[in-house]
């Protein structure tokens, strides 16, 4: 069979689930795994005789995409933020809203560092020259899921101090394997934060520069409005708030870091846009920077915090 004929197969096999252009994706995204050809090559490459192997991963990719399964759970991996990372049906698939958090936090970590420069004075032979000290930024991430934030901050903040909350003992094993592929040390830890005092440290003073957290926020009353293939193929833990508050991971990151934030430390959080203001209020008490912020789409999707 050829890649022109795998592709008409392709097409009419999944034409009642996918949109026309749904489909060109998703055999560009499949022939760009397991032929390993972009979407230029694939152009010019149309009357190549496809391998056997192949054909029968492209069958099997057809049946799993006809149940409605997400593609990337079918590939065991998706592009986040321009890197690769594994993913399993037992996290989130990561999504473009939390670029944008990580954008926003990489942004602000950034500027502080900036601020807070410390400078050290260094003896040289016959002069004495200042350099910059950087303490470790201490970061918590809450509900880690895949390890996508931790991963990505310690990427940009090699320095930096960075551990992870995550309920799931699943969620984390893909996490760990994202953090060894990246060959990033980032400490791990399975956790009800909604039980925990704060933090499973040695002392309940443990003190963070940075919280970041994208926690399950959909309403039990949302459950309705959400798509069929998320519910049925992504983790209910990672979704949904798991009693009819909504909001109460957001409530007791609030009332946590009054005590567990360092001065001058920073809470970044993905939201439900329909909680906007209901979720910036929690933090109007004993924070000296609160704003909530839009997504490239309008709508209000994060809040960042200063102390
Ligand atoms: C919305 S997902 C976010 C995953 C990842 N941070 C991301 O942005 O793609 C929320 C995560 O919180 C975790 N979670 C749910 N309840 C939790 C709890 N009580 N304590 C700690 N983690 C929890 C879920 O397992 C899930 O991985």
């Amino acid at each position: 069979m050829t890649i022109s004929e795998l592709k008409t197969l392709f097409q009419n096999e999944i034409s009642e689930l996918y949109s026309k252009s749904e489909i060109e994706e998703l055999f560009s995204i499949f022939c760009e795994h397991h032929l390993e050809l972009n979407k230029v090559e694939l152009r010019i490459n149309l009357e190549k005789e496809v391998s056997e192997i192949a054909s029968k991963q492209f069958s099997e990719a057809i049946a799993e995409l006809k149940t409605g399964k997400p593609f990337q759970q079918i590939l065991g991996e998706t592009e986040f933020y321009g890197m690769r990372f594994f993913i399993s049906e037992h996290v989130l698939i990561p999504r473009p809203e939390t670029e944008e958090l990580l954008e926003l936090a990489i942004r602000k970590i950034k500027e502080k560092g900036e601020k807070n420069q410390v400078f050290d004075s260094a003896q040289t032979d016959n002069s004495t020259i200042l350099q910059p000290y950087h303490a470790p930024t201490r970061i918590l991430d809450i509900g880690t899921g895949s390890g996508i934030i931790p991963i990505i901050l310690k990427k940009h903040f090699p320095d930096a101090e960075v551990s992870a909350i995550d309920i799931s003992e699943d969620a984390l094993e893909v996490a760990k394997k994202n953090a060894e592929f990246h060959k990033t040390k980032i400490q791990f830890i399975q956790k009800d934060y909604l039980k925990e005092v704060f933090y499973p440290a040695q002392t309940d003073q443990e003190v963070f520069d940075i919280i970041i957290s994208n926690p399950p926020y959909i309403g039990i009353e949302e459950n309705v409005e959400i798509e069929e293939s998320v519910k049925d193929f992504e983790p209910n833990l990672a979704l949904f708030s798991p009693t009819s508050d909504a909001l109460i991971f957001y409530r007791k990151i609030a009332e946590d870091s009054l005590i567990h934030l360092s001065e001058n430390g920073m809470i970044f959080l993905e939201i439900n846009q329909k909680l906007g203001p209901e979720t910036l209020e929690l933090y109007q008490e004993g924070f000296s920077e609160v704003e909530l912020l839009k997504d490239i789409s309008g709508n209000d999707r994060m809040i960042f915090v200063r102390k």
